[in-house]
C-alpha cells in the first residue's frame, strides 16, 4: 500500500510518500480502507519529536490520527462491524496512523460515519470533535445557560466546541482574528472577539468555562475572566492547580482519547444538522508536506483533510 511515513523526526521534508506493508487485523481489530485522513496539529508535533517522551512510537511511523473509510476485514471477535461498513475514527495515537491506504484500529475506537457526510468531511471530525466533546461535557460538565469562552473558535477544535456549546444551550464568547469574525458568527457565537483588536478579558466576564487552545499568555490572562467555581480547561499546557485553588476555580488539562461510543453520538448530531465540520483545505495524500506546513502556520480555519485512495474528492476546492 501507499503511506506517508517518517523514518526520523524533523521538518516537513521527513514525510515520505512511499510503499509500506499492509497491516493485518488481530483479534478485536478492524482493517479499514482509508478514504480520507484528517490533519491535526498533533501530526506535526509528533513529526518534530515533541511527543517522543510520552508515546512509544517506532520508526518508520505512519502519521495521522483521524480517518473515514470502509471496513475491509475484521479480526476474530469483532461483532459490531462488517466488511463494507462506512466508518470513521480517532485511532489510538500511540500506534500507526491513517496517512495510508489501510489502517488497523481497535473495534471500540470505531463508529459508523455520519450518513450525511462524504468521507472527506467525515475524516475532519473525530479528533477535534471528540476533544471538544470531552473537554466541554466530560471535564467541564457544561450546563445550559452557562457562559463559555472558546479561544480560537475558528480552529479545528474550536469550531466544534462552539457548535457543541450552543447545542447544549450555552452563551458563547469566542476569539479569532479579523478574517474569521464572520465564521464565528456563522457558527453561532454570541459574542465574537477579534483578538487583534480587543483584549478578550475586556469583553468576556463572569465566565463558567474557558477552553484554552492557545496556552502561554492567553492561558495566563484567562484566569481573570472566570467566575468563582468556574473551570479553565486547557488542551495545550496544564494550568496551575495552585493558582486555581487561590482563585476558587478549577483547572484541568484534557488529552482527547478515542471513543467509538461518543463518535456515534456526534454522528447523530451531524445527521440531524446540529453540528457540521468546516473544511478549509483538501489535498491528496501525496501532498502531506503541504498540509503540515498549512497546519503549522496556526491560521487555517476549520480543518485540513487528505484524500486517500481517490476517496470522495467531490468537495475539492470548496471551503466547507
Ligand atoms: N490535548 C488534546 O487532546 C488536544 C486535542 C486537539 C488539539 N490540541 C491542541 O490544541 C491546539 C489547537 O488545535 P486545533 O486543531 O484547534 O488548531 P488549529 O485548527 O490549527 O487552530 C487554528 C486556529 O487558531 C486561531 N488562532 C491562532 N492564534 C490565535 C490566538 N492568539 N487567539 C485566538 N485564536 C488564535 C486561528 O485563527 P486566526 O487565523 O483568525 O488567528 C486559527 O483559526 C493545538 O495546539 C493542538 O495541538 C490538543
Amino acid at each position: 500500500m501507499k503511506a506517508v511515513r517518517i523514518h526520523n523526526y524533523g521538518g516537513p521534508e521527513v514525510l515520505q510518500y512511499e510503499d509500506a506493508p499492509r497491516p493485518q487485523p488481530q483479534a478485536g481489530e478492524v482493517l479499514i480502507r482509508v478514504h480520507a485522513a484528517g490533519v491535526n496539529p498533533i501530526d506535526w508535533k509528533v513529526r518534530e519529536g515533541h511527543m517522543k517522551d510520552f508515546w512509544p512510537h517506532k520508526f518508520p511511523l505512519i502519521l495521522g490520527w483521524d480517518l473515514s473509510g470502509v471496513v475491509e476485514e475484521i479480526g476474530a471477535g469483532v461483532s459490531r462491524f462488517k466488511k463494507g461498513d462506512e466508518v470513521y475514527c480517532l485511532p489510538d495515537p500511540t500506534r500507526n496512523g491513517a496517512y495510508a491506504d489501510y489502517i488497523v484500529v481497535r473495534e471500540p475506537e470505531l463508529a459508523l460515519k455520519p450518513n450525511s457526510l462524504h468521507h472527506i468531511r467525515a475524516a475532519a471530525v473525530p479528533l477535534a470533535a471528540l476533544t471538544a466533546w470531552q473537554s466541554l461535557f466530560d471535564t467541564a460538565q457544561l450546563q445550559p445557560g452557562q457562559r463559555v469562552l472558546i479561544h480560537a473558535g475558528s480552529g479545528g477544535v474550536g469550531h466544534f466546541a462552539v457548535q457543541l456549546a450552543k447545542w447544549k444551550g450555552a452563551y458563547v464568547f469566542a476569539t479569532a482574528s479579523t478574517k474569521n469574525q464572520d465564521l464565528l458568527r456563522e457558527l453561532g457565537v454570541d459574542e465574537p472577539i477579534d483578538y487583534t483588536q480587543q483584549r478578550f478579558e475586556d469583553v468576556a466576564r463572569n465566565i463558567d468555562i474557558v477552553l484554552d487552545t492557545i496556552g502561554d499568555d492567553t492561558q495566563e490572562r484567562s484566569w481573570s475572566v472566570l467566575k468563582k467555581g468556574g473551570v479553565l480547561v486547557s488542551l495545550v499546557q496544564p494550568p496551575s492547580v495552585e493558582k486555581a485553588k487561590a482563585l476558587g476555580v478549577r483547572a484541568a488539562f484534557v488529552a482527547g482519547h478515542p471513543s467509538g461510543a461518543q463518535l456515534a453520538e456526534i454522528a447523530k448530531l451531524i445527521d440531524s444538522g446540529e453540528l457540521a465540520p468546516v473544511v478549509d483545505r483538501i489535498l491528496p495524500l501525496s501532498e502531506a508536506r503541504r498540509a503540515h506546513e498549512l497546519s503549522q502556520s496556526g491560521h487555517t480555519h476549520g480543518k485540513i483533510a487528505l484524500r486517500v485512495n481517490n476517496g470522495d474528492g467531490t468537495l475539492e476546492g470548496k471551503q466547507s
